[in-house]
Parts: C-alpha cells; structure tokens; sequence
C-alpha cells in the first residue's frame, strides 16, 4: 500500500521502488516546493543494514557539495518508516535511455563523461560510491546526477570483517567480488562497464546466474564495442579495456583523464 504521507509531507506520487526502499514525490506541509522522499520498504525494515543504509546516505551526501549531486534536505531516522528528503530532480532513469533503440551514441558518452566528473568528486573528497551503474544515474533535460549513495564509504585499510557484498553483480569489479576491501579502482571498473553498456547497448559480461556473470567478471576479456555498435570509435574500446582490467592497480586510478578521453571519442564518431 502507498503511504499518503510522511511526517511533515504530504505525498505526490511514487517514483520507484528499490530493494531496500522506496521513492516518492512529496511536497511539505504548507510550502509550495516539491522535494524527493526515500523511505525504507518492508525488507529495508526488516534487514538492519537498511536502516544503515539510509542514514549512511544521508551523512555521505551532506559532506559532498557538487552540482552532479542532489542536496539532502532532512533525516528522520525515528519515523515509523524511517526516511530522508532531498531536491527533487526531473528525469530519465540512464537505464531507460540506453535501453531505446534509437539512443544516440554521443548522447550516451555526454552522460558518461558528466558521470566521471561526479566520481572525480566523489574521490577527491575521499569517498567511494559503491554502486555506480545506469541505474543510479538520473538524466535531466541539461544535466545529469550521480545518486543513491547506500553503499558509499571512506575506504579503510584495515578492517577486521570479511566486507559484506554490496552492489550489483553485473558492475562489481573482481576484487570486490572475490571480498577483498575495496578502493576508488572498483568504482573505476563499474564505470567501465556502464560505459560499455552505454556504447553497446548491453552489458559486457553476463550470465544466466549471479555466479555466472561473477566468473565472467572475475575471466572473461571484454567483448568488442563494435560488434554492437558500428559507429564506435577504437579509442573507445581500448579506454574501455584499461577501465576493466581485471587487476585494480593496472586501470586508471583517475577518471579526470578518462572524462577527457571519452570527449575525444565522442567528438571522433563518424558522422
Ligand atoms: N532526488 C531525486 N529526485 C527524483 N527522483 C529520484 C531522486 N533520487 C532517486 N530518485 C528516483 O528513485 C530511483 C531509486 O533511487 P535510488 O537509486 O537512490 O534508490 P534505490 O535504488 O531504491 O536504493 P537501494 O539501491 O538502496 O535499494 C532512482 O532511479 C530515481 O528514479
Ligand atoms: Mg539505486
């Protein structure tokens, strides 16, 4: 059943539903302005990793301040579902658009590109995201931005606990895969691979089961770029390919050099 309201707002409509929570369009109590509520769902309520989830995002993206970024707003961790409000932002799900059979290739890159400046960001200021992948990347009408930052964290070096899997198994570099500790070269392979879907228009490596694509992550070298889309430039595949490399220490440590990269490319698409 769809809440009608939240303390304090009053509900629009639903925009989406996700493992852990739900989005919803609100508006607060006596102000005119739309904001975007994220509420647990009943399995985030459940799972005590939900509750963290949530309250982890919101402390992340109060400490960034970036316009690929939307601003939080309010934490109530105490409601009876426990929420967090930020700007609302007008958008395509990137999911959606690479699906379309009629998506531009430049359209695509452009994304991209404005995707690597946000996790530049994101790494200067000490982050990782986590979770990088169509999904969490909202297209506006001329602007883009980076958002559900559940899993985001400062990386530790050291930790006692077997970190527990996260993410999504079609953009999990091997490392993370395999349970070793993360750092910003798994954001940078996820990317690779969103990049790829994007150019594509489907993933680089996936299997009927999640064990399957894992082995895919962890052996099989990428596919080529222009098997599915003529038009591709080869500089594209080899930015791609140094993206995803199997090992974190041999892919760019800095997608500074990656955003210029796919400017070129974009630039270079036969007309
Ligand atoms: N600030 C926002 N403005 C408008 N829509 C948003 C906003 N934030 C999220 N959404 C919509 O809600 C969807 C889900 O958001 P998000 O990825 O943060 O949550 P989720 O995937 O449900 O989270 P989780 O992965 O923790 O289950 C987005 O794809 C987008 O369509
Ligand atoms: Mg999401």
């Amino acid at each position: 059943m769809i809440p009608t309201s939240f303390p304090g707002y009053q509900v629009v409509e639903k925009i989406a539903r996700g493992g852990f929570s739900e989005v919803y369009k609100v508006t607060p109590v006596g102000v005119e302005a739309v904001f975007a509520l994220k509420a647990l769902n009943d399995r985030g309520m459940r799972d005590p990793s939900g509750r963290a989830a949530l309250s982890n995002e919101f402390q992340v993206i109060s400490r960034l301040s970036h316009d690929l970024i939307v601003r939080p707003r309010e934490l109530n961790a105490d409601a009876a579902r426990p929420f967090m409000v930020m700007d609302f932002f007008e958008h395509v799900p990137f999911r959606r658009l690479i699906g379309e059979p009629t998506a531009r290739l430049a359209d695509n890159l452009m994304v991209c590109a404005e995707v690597a400046r946000a996790l530049v960001y994101v790494h200067e200021q000490g982050y990782i995201h986590k979770d990088v992948k169509p999904d969490n990347v909202l297209v506006g009408a001329d602007s883009i931005r980076l958002v559900d930052f559940a899993f985001a964290e400062r990386p530790r070096r050291w930790f006692s606990r077997a970190p527990r899997l996260e993410g999504t198994p079609e953009y999990l570099a091997p490392e993370v895969l395999l349970k070793k500790r993360p750092d910003r070269a798994a954001d940078v392979y996820s990317f690779g691979v969103m990049l790829f879907e994007a150019a594509a228009g489907r993933l680089p490596f996936l299997g009927t089961t999640p064990e399957e694509t894992a082995r895919a992550q962890l052996a099989d070298p990428l596919p080529f770029i222009r098997h599915y889309r003529r038009e591709a430039p080869p500089a594209l595949q080899t930015l791609v390919e140094s993206l995803c490399r199997k090992k974190p220490r041999d892919r760019p440590c800095d997608l500074r050099e990656a955003r210029a990269q796919i400017m070129k490319c974009r630039r270079d698409i036969p007309t």
